[in-house]
């Protein structure tokens, strides 16, 4: 049996990574696919029960290693519990979030060592990474106009815009890096246009996987 693959969804809040993510579970099942759709933080009981610690608003700061432990204690479980036994079953899964996230809101926004996340990420993962990473990338204003529309502001949401113009330069800077791992797609586009230039990049991963 094949290994399945593993796509992750990233970008700023309100970018529209769950509408995305949902197009590309229905592309991928008319073709066939076998496919899990997850979340980070979260994604198994008690790795949902680490985000809720992690987003919910509270009088005492959350210290930013205690941010950045509690973001890949949840990750150890999520992958060894669900990511790893899926794919290995040869399913293919979608998570909204993964390490890119850590590397854009624990690095890029809160200012934590590089170096530090690579440790952790090669403690809990190994050699484990996803093989593609869909970038929806907006205009932070675009994104957080829409966050506020949704409600009340979570513990990340509640930060001032340049903590995610800091993400959003993060987020670009690796996708310049690895060109082939990441799809980056301007979401301040439509859904519609979003949506056809996601499919697109998923004709193109479904094309490299049949091997
Ligand atoms: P969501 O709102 O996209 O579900 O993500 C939850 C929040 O968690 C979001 O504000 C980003 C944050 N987060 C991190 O700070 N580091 C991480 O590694 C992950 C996966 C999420």
């Amino acid at each position: 049996m094949s290994r399945g693959r593993f796509i992750t969804f990233e970008g700023t809040e309100g970018v529209g990574k769950s509408t995305q993510l949902r197009f590309a579970e229905e592309w991928l099942k008319q073709r066939q696919v076998d496919v899990v759709v997850t979340r980070e933080p979260g994604g198994t009981p008690l790795a949902e029960t680490i985000r809720e610690v992690l987003l919910a608003p509270r009088d005492e700061r959350m210290d930013d290693l205690t941010e950045l432990l509690l973001v890949f204690a949840a990750r150890a479980q999520h992958l060894n519990q669900l990511i790893r036994p899926h794919l290995a079953a040869g399913r293919w899964v979608l998570c909204d979030r993964f390490t890119d996230a850590t590397y854009a809101y624990q690095g890029g926004g809160r200012g934590l060592s590089i170096q530090a996340i690579e440790q952790l990420e090669n403690l809990v993962q190994g050699a484990m990474r996803p093989d593609h990473v869909v970038l929806l990338d907006a205009p932070v204003e675009v994104g957080m106009a829409r966050a506020r529309k949704r409600g009340e502001l979570d513990r990340f949401e509640q930060e001032a815009v340049d903590f995610f113009e800091r993400i959003r330069r993060t987020y670009l800077a690796r996708a310049e890096q690895w060109p082939a791992r990441y799809h980056v797609l301007d979401a301040a586009q439509t859904v519609e246009c979003v949506s056809a230039s996601l499919g697109a990049a998923l004709t193109r991963i479904l094309g490299d996987s049949a091997d």
